[in-house]
């Protein structure tokens, strides 16, 4: 396992090594992610906020709301995400819980170092979502957020399964992410064709939400599920059931 404390200078010494960039991000999400001046134009609050119409504050309010005031155990959130979201979730985190943050690309890892004060609670790893290198059942909870909408179906099903697998009996898995919004919502027609060019994966999510990527077989028992926004967007709340 490749393992980083959250110190910037640590970090960028990973310089462009890392694990091979994801076809479909490379294809697709290169001036969002990949290219070296993406974090320059994308870490801005307002600019994640207006993204995401204004519900970023909303969205993230109610994720970190869900892991708990303190968040207690530990905690994994596959993925980087632009915005504030991580280093409010360091500020919630007790004594003796602790953040584990996967990212594919070494210099969105160091982006989310930069964000963060030094904190032993507190890892950054390069990995895979879709084959992550914990051990199973090695979470109390996980999250996952606006990830799964980037992901062709296949890495999103893997992302998924893995999330399943490195969760506890009893954790929680937290997605937010878009889903299928009410008929009379209009950005459900405005929104639809600028995805289908910017975020060509997205669409799956928005005709059918996120419950076709969480199989029956994985041993993941839905407890609460909340839309915003006209439905636009939701926020998933599983129990792995054993
Ligand atoms: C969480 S998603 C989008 C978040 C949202 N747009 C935001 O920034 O708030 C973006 C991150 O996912 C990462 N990512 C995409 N595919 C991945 C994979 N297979 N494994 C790990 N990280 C991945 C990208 O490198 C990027 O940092």
């Amino acid at each position: 396992m490749t393992q980083h404390q959250p110190n910037p200078s640590a970090l960028r010494s990973l310089g462009s090594r890392g694990l091979p960039v994801p076809a479909y991000l490379s294809a697709h999400y290169w001036w969002a992610y990949v290219h070296p001046n993406a974090v320059q134009v994308f870490e801005r609050q307002w600019l994640v906020n207006l993204i995401l119409w204004g519900n970023y504050p909303r969205l993230s309010t109610a994720a970190l709301g869900a892991l708990g005031s303190p968040i207690r155990g530990s905690v994994l959130q596959i993925a980087c995400a632009y915005g504030d979201i991580t280093p409010r979730m360091v500020g919630q985190l007790d004594a003796d819980a602790s953040l584990d943050v996967v990212d594919i690309l070494p210099v969105q890892l160091s982006n989310l170092a930069a964000k963060l004060e030094p904190d032993d609670r507190v890892h950054l790893h390069c990995m895979n979502s879709a084959a992550l290198k914990f051990d199973s059942a090695s979470f109390d909870q996980v999250v996952l957020f606006f990830l799964l909408h980037e992901q062709p179906a296949d890495v999103r099903l893997d992302t998924v399964r893995e999330a399943a697998r490195v969760l506890r009996p009893g954790g929680r898995l937290l997605i937010v992410d878009y889903s299928n919004p009410v008929w009379f919502h209009p950005l459900r027609y405005l929104w639809k064709p600028v995805l289908k060019v910017l975020e060509p994966f997205a669409r799956d999510l928005l005709d059918h939400g996120i419950d076709p990527w969480v199989p029956a077989a994985l041993p993941l028992a839905l407890k609460t599920q909340r839309r915003f926004f006209g439905g636009l967007y939701q926020m998933l709340s599983f129990e792995r059931s054993s």
